[in-house]
């Protein structure tokens, strides 16, 4: 079975989803462990909780990033991670990890990228008065949220909307496309190559797969 690492930040949602999927047999792998920059977020009990080894590395025992990226990079590979995937992980990552995981890690974020890379996407989503919003999941690059997109899933946007009824409506799809997109690299029907990414070896758009 293949094994997953998940790194979070915080609330960890995601995270929970991704615990429930493979505990219904939704995705055919096992989530090895969960690390985190911040000892307190919430995703490390989810972790504890469905009994999965949760661990918090502290960013000011390191000297700079490379170091604290080296140590999380040493530790995650004790696991032997088929695939590494980032649910709210707040921590931009060194070169040197990226290319580490290289075509097995994968990040959501949520906007429709390439729109909206960066922070407080919903606030930016209401302001321009964008008629719709969403999340993306893609193949974590060098290119902060710039890797290349798996899946997309789009909410509505409402004139009267809150950014907090913004986040929950994203957030509602966030948890059914992370589960889906791992279960498609746990069945081995995923790749990164050259760059792009591909589902059943059909190379996936800019806006990555999506139905007719
Ligand atoms: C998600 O909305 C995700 O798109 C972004 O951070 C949020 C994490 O939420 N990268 P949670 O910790 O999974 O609840």
């Amino acid at each position: 079975m293949k094994r997953i690492v998940v790194l979070v930040s915080g609330e960890g949602s995601n995270l929970q989803a991704l615990i429930d999927a493979c505990q219904q047999g939704r995705i055919n792998a096992k989530i090895s462990a969960v690390f985190s920059n911040k000892a307190a977020a919430y995703g490390l009990e989810r972790a504890r909780l469905a009994d999965i080894p949760a661990h918090a590395l502290d960013v000011k025992a390191y000297e700079d990033r490379t170091a604290f990226d080296v140590a999380l990079a040493d530790a995650i590979e004790t696991f032997q991670p088929d695939l590494v995937v980032l649910a709210g992980y707040m921590r931009i990552l060194s070169a040197e990890f990226v290319q580490r995981f290289a075509g097995r890690m994968i990040n959501i974020h949520p906007s429709l990228l390439p729109k909206y890379p960066g922070l407080h996407t919903h606030r930016q989503a209401i302001e321009n008065q964008d008629a719709e919003h969403g999340t993306s999941v893609h193949f974590v690059t060098e290119q902060l949220d710039g890797g290349p997109v798996i899946l997309q899933a789009k909410v509505p946007v409402f004139a009267e909307d809150t950014e907090e009824e913004l986040v929950a409506r994203v957030q509602t799809q966030e948890h059914n496309i992370y589960p889906l997109v791992v279960s498609w690299f746990a069945d081995g029907r995923l790749a990164l190559q050259n760059g792009q990414a591909f589902l059943d070896n059909n190379p996936l758009s800019v806006q990555g797969y999506a139905e007719d």
